[in-house]
């Protein structure tokens, strides 16, 4: 019988199977669907130190094949969600990645300091898609020296394993995905979205409230493939891959690219029931291929 039972760094999952950041809010939107069968982590919209109220609307548009969005990371900040998020999804007997973000180093620190003290949380992911104030401003994921820096002033607090999330909006992602080796991280999450902004022709203005936003969904999924593929060429580091699966053969394409779990994001928009459908799928895929598990599939499309 084949097994979805994955094994990244030091996280042993039931399937590679997660949420992308933000597309599952705290699982409490999802809660009546949550004993979602073949669902391997969830991992949490973006947590910051204080709450944030996000972008002005509008926030979403759809595009041909895919959504423009510009939340802005609106979330209630960690005192409200230690008080009123965190003690639900330890109960949820799945493992519980957190994303974070700051404006500085020291606030990414300070979240990963208070999330270490508590209970219940597999792992943490470093939104790495925001600007630090201190740096003019500079993405802390598209500068290797600023990515390494903060990656391991985090792995300095937290202890255990870490996640670095790369944003795609760089011209070369190896280069980042080394920095944040060096710095100390886990395992490598890759795509966040691509920038990218949408005219109304009627107003002659930016149509998202932010005027720019992030391009998820199918169309950003040849991107996100090439990016894990390349990814997986320059470090030794397991890797989550996503950007716009919508199906077991979308999730396939990442695997064989390099990474040993997936994340789907917009696809549960369109259809809750995505990651269960490609839970089974995997596994027919298994049985028909004559495997035993999707580790023999990873990085396969390599030379
Ligand atoms: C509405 C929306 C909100 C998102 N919020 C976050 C977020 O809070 N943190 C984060 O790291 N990524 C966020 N993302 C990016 C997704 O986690 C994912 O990296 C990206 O959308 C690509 O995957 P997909 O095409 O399957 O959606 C968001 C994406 C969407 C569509």
């Amino acid at each position: 019988m084949p097994s979805l039972k994955t094994r990244i760094a030091s996280l042993a999952l039931e399937t590679p199977l997660l949420t992308a950041s933000g597309t599952f809010g705290f699982g409490d939107e999802y809660a009546s669907l949550m004993r979602l069968e073949g669902l391997g982590g969830l991992v949490v919209k973006t947590l910051t130190l204080k709450p944030r109220s996000g972008n002005p609307p509008p926030r979403l548009v759809e595009t041909p094949a895919g959504m423009l969005n510009a939340i802005g990371l609106q979330n209630p900040g960690l005192k409200h969600f230690l008080k009123a998020e965190l003690p639900h999804l330890q109960n949820r007997n799945i493992p519980l990645i957190i994303s974070i973000a700051g404006d500085t180093e020291e606030e990414y620190v300070a979240l990963a300091e208070a999330l270490d003290r508590q209970t219940g949380i597999a792992a943490l992911e470093l939104n790495l898609s925001c600007p630090n104030v201190k740096k003019g401003g500079i993405l802390f994921g598209t500068d290797v020296v600023i990515l390494e820096s903060l990656v391991s002033k985090v792995r300095s607090v937290w202890n255990k394993p870490l996640i670095a999330k790369l944003t795609p909006n760089v011209t070369a992602v190896a280069d980042l995905a080394r920095a944040a080796a060096t710095g100390g991280a886990d395992i490598l999450s890759a795509i966040n979205t691509l920038r990218g902004m949408v005219i109304d022709v009627a107003t002659g203005r930016p149509l998202l409230g932010n005027r720019f936003g992030g391009l998820s969904g199918p169309a950003v999924r040849p991107v996100a493939v090439k990016m894990i593929y390349e990814i997986f060429e320059a470090t030794k580091l397991p890797l989550i891959g996503m950007g716009g699966i919508m199906n077991t053969d979308d999730a396939l394409q990442f695997i064989m690219a390099g990474a040993t779990a997936v994340a789907v994001g917009t696809a549960n928009f369109v259809e809750p029931q995505t990651i269960p459908q490609i839970a089974a799928g995997l596994n027919d895929y298994l049985e028909k291929a004559g495997l035993e598990s999707l580790h023999e599939l990873v990085g396969v499309a390599h030379d």
